[in-house]
């Protein structure tokens, strides 16, 4: 074959091959351009290819030069062409563009429980008002969690039925009994310990889990949280410990119109004693216990009664974040479904 030939071949297939790649409007136009010039068995640079052996060997050198430029030519243009159609896949007409302004997905975080979330609360506000945290033990002894407390020997309340008693160390192993211990039913076993502690002025809150062998339903649990508050002074009044609660209620509840009531009631170790309710856009919701501490008690921890009173109160925890939530039922407080706990 003359070399001109072999050339003039050549530069068609150079000028028709890199016309189809830049024509190719898609992956497959694209693909089946490549098979057509540049496909390993029967492309058609395969089949000039072919041509070169009948060159004359004193052309053969020149032939070979210009069919590997041909060959770079056309796979070039075949790159170029696969570069235009992923750059259009990323960037084409309805391709959204990566938007570095746009903020971030928030990762769906871990957060605090409704109840700790309450009791921080809780803290805050009646840090505010002045009282300070107090803490006191779980597993309690009878002086704190009765006797103290104006709950003498032969009380009902002192009912093992109605307590969480614990085995005393040493029975099982047949050895003396030790000290009769419980889970304290109430956190008013803090007043007790404060005030062995110090001396009046007293102005302290403590949160914390108390336990009963009450049955579970909507409003009760066995194992539930109080927080208690305490305030002994030279004056202390029913009109304080009302205005008082009235302050928290109207900060924890973040509305103005919240009034307090008082209904009589019975605790042992305060006198009188109340049952603490607050309204909030009508209704009347359930608060807790409280009263004017007991002569009895101030007495038990060496406060003299003729100089100083005091005012208690206790909430239930549990039953105060349903009502803020409006949960209807605290027994979701303890599922941990992940799915209840993220509405918080
Ligand atoms: C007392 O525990 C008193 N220590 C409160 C008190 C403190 C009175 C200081 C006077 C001075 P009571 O048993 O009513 O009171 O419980 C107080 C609150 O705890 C209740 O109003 C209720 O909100 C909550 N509570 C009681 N039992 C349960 C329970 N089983 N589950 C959940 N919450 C409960």
């Amino acid at each position: 074959m003359a070399l001109a030939e072999f050339l003039a071949e050549l530069d068609d297939l150079a000028q028709q091959g890199a016309e189809a790649f830049r024509a190719a409007a898609d992956d497959q136009s694209l693909e089946s351009a490549r098979v057509r010039f540049l496909g390993a068995k029967s492309g058609r640079l395969k089949e000039v290819q072919k041509g070169l052996s009948g060159v004359e060997k004193a052309d053969k050198p020149a032939a070979g030069k210009r069919f590997n430029e041909v060959k770079g030519l056309l796979e070039d243009a075949f790159e170029a062409a696969q570069g235009r159609l992923a750059a259009q896949r990323t960037s084409g007409p309805g391709v959204r563009q990566f938007d570095p302004t746009i903020p971030g997905r928030r990762p769906r975080l871990g957060r605090l429980h409704p109840l700790t979330q309450t009791i921080e609360d809780l803290k805050d506000i009646w840090g505010r008002l002045g009282f300070t945290l107090a803490d006191g033990p779980e597993v309690e002894d009878e002086w704190h969690n009765f006797e103290a407390l104006n709950i003498p020997a032969d009380h009902p309340a002192r009912d093992p039925l109605d307590n969480f008693y614990l085995a005393a160390a040493g029975v099982c192993a047949g050895g003396a009994a030790g000290p009769v211990r419980l889970l304290r039913s109430q956190t008013s076993t803090v007043q007790i310990r404060v005030m062995e502690k110090t001396r009046p002025p007293v102005r302290v809150i403590s949160t914390g889990r108390v336990y009963r062998p009450d049955t579970a339903d909507a409003t009760h649990y066995p194992m539930f949280q109080q927080i208690e508050g305490l305030l002994v002074d030279t004056r202390a009044t029913m009109a304080d410990l009302k205005s008082v609660l009235r302050l928290f209620a109207a900060n924890f509840f973040g509305s103005g119109d919240v009034h307090i009531r008082f209904r009589p009631s019975f605790f042992p170790f305060t006198e009188p004693s109340v049952e603490v309710d607050m309204s909030r856009e009508g209704g009347w919701i359930e608060m807790g216990g409280a009263g004017m501490v007991d002569p009895n008690v101030l007495s038990a921890v060496g406060y003299d009664p003729e100089k100083y009173s005091g005012f208690a109160f206790g909430l239930g925890i549990e039953r105060i974040c349903a009502r803020r939530h409006q949960v209807p039922d605290i027994r979701e407080f303890y599922k941990n479904d992940v799915r209840f706990l993220h509405q918080f």
